[in-house]
């Protein structure tokens, strides 16, 4: 490679990509490798083809550079590309705009698992090699792998698992996967996250596994090469994600004490209630202001709500504890149906048909404490924010038998980042029947963006 001040500082100097591939045996040792160093040291990196600019740090096909050390001597050194069909040519999104998950540079990690060798690039499948670090093709575990891998699994140091996720362009953005001791993938589950972001990395408990979904979301720029198609996105907010979680039996315990506490939760008066609901069940709507500006109460008398709440609570969980308690599971499920059938009816025009099929007639939209209209300027508002090109995605919705909660993402048009806040929980009380007959709508971050609601 030439050395010249017009190459970027990834393609010269000590950056600069090797040119060729070599194989050296019986190296020479200078002081002494220890004998119990025995196997093999492997690394993979992006290294671009004599002559080619991939235009940034992080692309360009994969090189893996490996030594082999054993009883204190060094058995050789080599250095391969990976064989990848990216680099044979073949483009990743294909004409009719999938994806060709075998088309990646494999360039990010290398690692072994079940004595099988792999290259990792997150956009896609690994790669498998040999010991002396031969292209054998792109590995989807026996057709069991859908997604990408990321280039960053976790073994487990007790059993020895391969834990892993795929990240997507397209739903499902995020999916889990578990790989055996012995090498066979045994279980997939799609994680629920509102888009497509860069989750470079997790991490792994003895219990739990633990992703934080972050605002670098994947917004392709411009055709060109180089660019990284990603971006920060105030709006996205972020989250951990609940984990994968151990056994059957805590599911158990914990669904039980959840519909104990959701009857018990009945027993309040609605306010103390949503109250408490906000408080210990939302995601966004925790805080002592953001619950006052909800329900235009002041904010100083929060506090004594909750401990009233909470008081009357201990005793409603106690006069509870011997009766059959109803199933918040499937309440919950049901509701996060209803809102995605909501937006899903809002999106092809036809909220008012569903209002008028599924909410009570005399629904009231509240701001604060008053009444601010009822179902047309409900259907007025809605149908106004699908016609400017903003959406809403579903976060988390939690119901009970008389009241649900559905916390919203926005997403705003390309075009008007700012026509809504980004985020708004649906606050709802249920009538006898369980139709909704009481709407609020909060924005909760930012809080001035309660301001936007009148305009509703
Ligand atoms: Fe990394």
């Amino acid at each position: 490679m030439t050395e010249g001040t017009a190459l970027p500082l990834y393609l010269k100097g000590r950056f600069a990509p090797v040119p060729e591939e070599h194989s050296a045996f019986d190296l020479t040792v200078r002081g002494t490798l220890p004998p119990e160093l025995d196997g093999r040291y492997l690394r993979n990196g992006p290294n671009p083809l004599p002559g080619e600019d991939d235009g940034h740090w992080f692309t360009g096909p994969g090189m893996l550079h490996g030594i082999r050390l054993r009883e204190g001597r060094a058995e050789w050194y080599r250095n391969r590309w990976i064989r990848t069909r990216e680099r044979e040519g073949h483009p990743f999104v294909r004409e009719d705009g999938t994806f060709d998950l075998t088309a990646t540079p494999g360039n990010t990690h290398v690692i072994r698992h079940a004595d099988t060798v792999l290259a990792l690039c997150e956009a896609g499948f690994p790669y498998r090699v040999t010991p002396a670090l031969e292209t054998v093709g792109p590995y989807d575990f026996g057709g069991r792998l859908t997604t990408a891998m990321t280039a960053h699994p976790k073994e487990d140091p007790v059993t020895g698992e391969l834990h892993l996720f795929g990240t997507g362009f397209a739903p499902p953005y995020l999916t889990y996967h578990r790989v055996t001791a012995e090498g066979e993938l045994v279980d997939s589950r799609p994680i629920e996250v509102p888009g497509p972001t860069m989750t470079h990395d997790f991490a792994i408990t003895g219990h739990h596994i633990v992703w934080m979904d972050l605002p670098v979301v994947f917004r392709p720029g411009p055709a060109g090469r180089g660019g990284m198609p990603y971006q920060w996105d105030d709006g996205y907010g972020a989250r951990h994600l609940p984990s994968t979680e151990a056994g059957p039996e805590q599911w158990l315990e914990r669904s039980t004490l959840r519909d104990w506490v959701w009857e018990a939760l009945e027993e309040l008066s609605p306010a103390l209630r949503l109250q408490l609901v906000l408080r210990h069940f939302t995601t966004h709507v925790t805080s002592y202001e953001r619950i006052a500006a909800a329900y235009g109460i002041p904010v100083g008398t929060v506090r004594s709500r909750l401990t009233q709440g909470r008081t009357k609570l201990a005793a409603a969980l106690a006069g509870t504890a011997d009766t059959a308690h109803g199933d918040t599971a499937r309440r919950t499920l049901d509701s996060r149906t209803q809102a995605r059938e909501t937006l899903a009816a809002a999106e092809s025009g036809h909220f008012g048909a569903l209002l008028t099929e599924r909410w009570s007639p005399e629904v009231a939209l509240f701001r604060g404490g008053d009444r601010v209209g009822g179902r047309d300027l409900l259907v007025r508002a809605m149908d106004g924010d699908i016609a400017a090109g903003v959406r809403q995605r579903l976060v988390q919705a939690i119901a009970g038998r008389s009241l649900a909660v559905w916390e919203m993402d926005i997403v705003n048009p390309a075009d008007d980042p700012g026509h809504c806040p980004p985020a708004v929980a649906w606050l709802m009380t249920l009538d006898a029947t369980g139709r909704v007959h009481r709407l609020r709508l909060f924005h909760p971050q930012p809080l001035r963006a309660l301001e936007l609601l009148p305009a509703l």
